[in-house]
């Protein structure tokens, strides 16, 4: 009997832990620990099994990628400023070998042109940006069809 390919990691990276205080007009005011019991519900009701993993250190976050072929069947990865110029973490992420989505909170195409690129969209299955806390559940249903196949 195959065993259940749903181990999902959520990887925030660089100022994601200050959301709720940090550009409420972009970011709106949820926490990261609210986002994450959001996004714990929506992976249950997926069936789904979530552990969340936040750094503000490029080489923490390069070195947890390292650990994930490991630890995940999937990745949704929110790396803040760094998906627009971190080939390092780019790089990590091809690495890992696993499914990965990239999330925005906010949307990122209709910001500063240096927000439209990203260095990590390559590496993903899909993206999802702008649609704030459910984003993330986007994130997972596209995981989820992904490790179905
Ligand atoms: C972000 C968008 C990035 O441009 C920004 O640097 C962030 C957060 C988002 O979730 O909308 O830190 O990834």
């Amino acid at each position: 009997m195959p065993t259940a390919r749903n181990r999902i990691h959520v990887m925030h990276g660089v100022n994601l832990d200050q959301i709720g205080r940090r550009d409420p007009v972009h970011y709106g005011g949820t926490t990261l620990l609210q986002l994450e019991q959001a996004i714990d519900g929506y992976a249950d009701a997926l069936g789904l099994d979530a552990r969340f993993f936040q750094t503000n250190h490029e080489g923490e976050f390069v070195e947890e990628l390292h650990r994930l072929s490991d630890l995940a069947d999937g990745v949704v990865v929110n790396a803040g400023a760094w998906s627009h110029y971190s080939r390092a973490i780019g790089d990590a992420l091809q690495f890992a070998g696993i499914p990965a989505v990239e999330v925005h909170i906010s949307d990122v195409m209709k910001r500063e042109p240096w927000r439209h690129v990203s260095v990590l969209a390559e590496h993903c299955v899909g993206t999802v940006a702008g649609k704030g806390v459910e984003g993330y559940r986007d994130a997972l249903e596209l995981l989820c069809r992904e490790l179905a196949q």
